[in-house]
This record gives C-alpha cells, sequence and structure tokens, in this order.
C-alpha cells in the first residue's frame, strides 16, 4: 500500500513538473468502489489510517489516491458515490488544510430530483412516493450491476430528498419521509445513453393524489463533463479566497471540506456537524451570495422590497404620488372603497392609511 502511495505522489510530481502547471486538483473518476467499513485504529482517525497503509491493510484504492493527494498538498475530489472520505482521510486533510469535496457528480435524475421535490414541497403538494429507475449501457453500468457498488449508488442517491421534505413541518411530521426507490439496471444496448425514469406521486387537497412521470435519456459522459471541469474550476476558485472576520487579525480560508461544491455532488460531504442542503436553488443561492461577497456585494435575497412598498425608496417617486395613482383605481367603482392594500378612500376624494 505504501508504495502505490508513493507511486501516485511521484506521479502528481511527475505531471506538475512536466506540464508546468501551478497546482494540481486531482478528481477521482473511476469506477465506483464498494462501501468501506469504518474499522477503529485502521480508518477512523488520520495517524491510524497513516499506520494502516504502510502496514498493508486493506484501504480502498480511492481513498488511497486521497492520502496521496493530500500528502502532496494537492485538493482531491470525489465523483463517485463511495465513502473514499473515511474519518482518517476527513481528519488527514483538515491536519495538512488541504480542500476535499465530493461525493458523486450530481448529473441527470438526481439534480432533477434535487429541483422538482423542492418545487412540490415548497408550493404545499406533499410527495408520498418517488421511485426512480435508470438503465445503461456503458462500462459504469456494468459496474454498478454488482449488488455492493449498487450500494453504494443507492445510498448515495437515497438521502437527496431529506432537507426538503425536513424544511417543512406542516407537510410531515417528525421523522416522516415519502418512500424512495431507485433501481439501476445494465443494459448494454443502450450504451451511454441512459435513460432514467421517475414516477413522483404526491397528496393534495381533500385527499387528492398528483402524479408526475418522467423520462429522460441522456448522454451519461455528456453530462458529467462539464459537471468535472466545474468541479475543478470552483476548488481553485476556492483556494483563492480568505476571510477575515471583524475584530480579528488572521484571515482564514475555507473549511477544508468544502461544501460549497454540494452544487456539483449528488451526496454533499460537509464539515461535520454543518447542515446538509441538497435543493438545487438553495446550493445555487450559497455560490452566488459567496462569489457576490468576494466583490463586496450584498447578499442576493430577491425580497425586492423597494418594488413592493408604498414609497419606492430607491426611486425619486413621492408617497403622494403612489397616493394619487392609487385613488384613481378606487374611485372607478363609487366612494368609501377599501383597497386590498391597506389604503381607502373617500368621498371628498382623499386617500387615507389604514
Ligand atoms: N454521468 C456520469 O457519467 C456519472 C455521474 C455520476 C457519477 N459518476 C461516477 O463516475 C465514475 C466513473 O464513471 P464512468 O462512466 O466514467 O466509468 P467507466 O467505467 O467508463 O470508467 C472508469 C475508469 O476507471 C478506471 N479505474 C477503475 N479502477 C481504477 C483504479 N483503482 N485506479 C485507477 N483507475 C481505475 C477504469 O479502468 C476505467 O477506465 C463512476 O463511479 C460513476 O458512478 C458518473
Amino acid at each position: 500500500m505504501i508504495f502505490q502511495v508513493q507511486q501516485i505522489r511521484a506521479d502528481i510530481r511527475d505531471f506538475q513538473q512536466s506540464s508546468g502547471v501551478d497546482k494540481v486538483i486531482v478528481l477521482w473518476t473511476a469506477n465506483t468502489e464498494r462501501f468501506t467499513d469504518i474499522v477503529p485504529g485502521v480508518n477512523d482517525s488520520a495517524d491510524g489510517l497513516l499506520a494502516a497503509i504502510q502496514a498493508g491493510a486493506e484501504v480502498s484504492p480511492s481513498s488511497l489516491f486521497a492520502v496521496a493527494s493530500i500528502l502532496e498538498g494537492c485538493a482531491y475530489i470525489n465523483g463517485s458515490p463511495q465513502n473514499t472520505f473515511v474519518p482518517g482521510v476527513i481528519e488527514l486533510a483538515v491536519q495538512k488544510g488541504v480542500f476535499i469535496g465530493g461525493d458523486d457528480f450530481k448529473s441527470g435524475q438526481t439534480k432533477i430530483k434535487s429541483v422538482l421535490v423542492d418545487f412540490l414541497v415548497s408550493a404545499g403538494i406533499k410527495p408520498t412516493s418517488i421511485v426512480s429507475y435508470n438503465h445503461l449501457g456503458n462500462n459504469d453500468g456494468k459496474n454498478l450491476s454488482a449488488p455492493e457498488q449498487f450500494r453504494s449508488k443507492e445510498i448515495s442517491k437515497s438521502n437527496v430528498v431529506d432537507d426538503m421534505v425536513q424544511s417543512n413541518h406542516i407537510l410531515y411530521k417528525p421523522g416522516e419521509k415519502p418512500d424512495h426507490c431507485v433501481v439501476i439496471k445494465y443494459v448494454p444496448y443502450v450504451g451511454d445513453s441512459k435513460r432514467a425514469m421517475d414516477e413522483y406521486t404526491s397528496e393534495i387537497m381533500m385527499g387528492g393524489t398528483n402524479t408526475i412521470a418522467m423520462h429522460n435519456t441522456c448522454e451519461d459522459s455528456l453530462l458529467a463533463s462539464p459537471i468535472i471541469l466545474d468541479l475543478v474550476i470552483l476548488t481553485e476558485l476556492c483556494q483563492r479566497v480568505a476571510v477575515q472576520l471583524q475584530g480579528e487579525e488572521e484571515f482564514q480560508s475555507f473549511h477544508s471540506v468544502l461544501a460549497l461544491l454540494a452544487f456539483l455532488c449528488k451526496a454533499p460531504l460537509v464539515p461535520p456537524g454543518s447542515p446538509v442542503i441538497n435543493a438545487f436553488f438553495r446550493q445555487r443561492a450559497c455560490i452566488e451570495n459567496i462569489m457576490r461577497a468576494c466583490l463586496g456585494l450584498p447578499p442576493q435575497n430577491y425580497m425586492l422590497l423597494e418594488h413592493k412598498l408604498q414609497k419606492n425608496f430607491l426611486s425619486h417617486m413621492s408617497c403622494n404620488d403612489k397616493v394619487s395613482a392609487l385613488k384613481k383605481v378606487a374611485l372607478v367603482n363609487g366612494t368609501s372603497k377599501p383597497l386590498t392594500n391597506g389604503f381607502c378612500t373617500h368621498e371628498d376624494d382623499v386617500a387615507y392609511a389604514m
């Protein structure tokens, strides 16, 4: 094991030297591995993991790549679903101040799910059953037809609706969740042209149900490739951001577990204790607002309050101008008629705020 880690470290150094690049970021897009058991003394701490590698204990290839990258000071991103980031890898990354991020590219079915379920729950429609079938015929599909590798993918895909469900305490009682089932089958004929079929059944008013059925055909690799580029670009950008808290002298960088990458990942890895956000537009707003903060702009909150009050506090229009506009509307229908916006009119043609 130690020789493999040394070889990967040497490869990273050679690549950096021969290519002349300033920085190297390593991204795992090799096959899905089975989940790793967390074994005390082997992979639950940084020291334990390094000792286990030295002693030749079983450590997954993706974790070996992660350790080698971290020891070389290179950020490491996991595009596959397995738990590469065992506690020992996370601790090592924190100790060395190196970014890690993942897991599993959010490319097709899960991306739509993280939009659609957020929409349904936000609109007061209660998804009660989400059933997702996939079939694909590329090598990834073949690999996922092995039960242990499929289990990694199933776990990665299964928690995506949790935060959206938990965000609405009116629709869902504590602990209540929709039934959520994911099936993946290997069908060589379709090749890279993956088929994803979903059925979302929701409860609506008076015991009614609403069912949305979806069929999505997508070129698997062409969906993943831009995500790979974005993950690397975003990680590199984050390496250039430092934050100084008010009253503190020192600047600090983002946490080693780079949760900003969640937007591009199915099962976001976040620092211990942080809430996991899967909802697509909340993830996007997070990146947008952090980028705005970097430019010294306030966060975008979409209130547009300046357009929603009687007095437009950003324009030069006076309050009286607004009131006369209201009066014109009100007087068409007679006198003393209350308006829905909190104003009422009187026969003497004066508008009063209620
Ligand atoms: N839309 C997508 O393509 C998509 C979306 C989400 C996640 N993923 C994940 O990305 C990964 C790759 O998918 P793919 O379709 O490119 O798979 P693939 O089977 O076409 O390619 C995987 C490559 O990894 C190599 N490999 C396997 N084990 C390795 C190891 N230990 N070290 C170095 N290389 C190794 C294989 O030789 C192969 O060339 C899978 O885990 C998949 O689940 C892909």
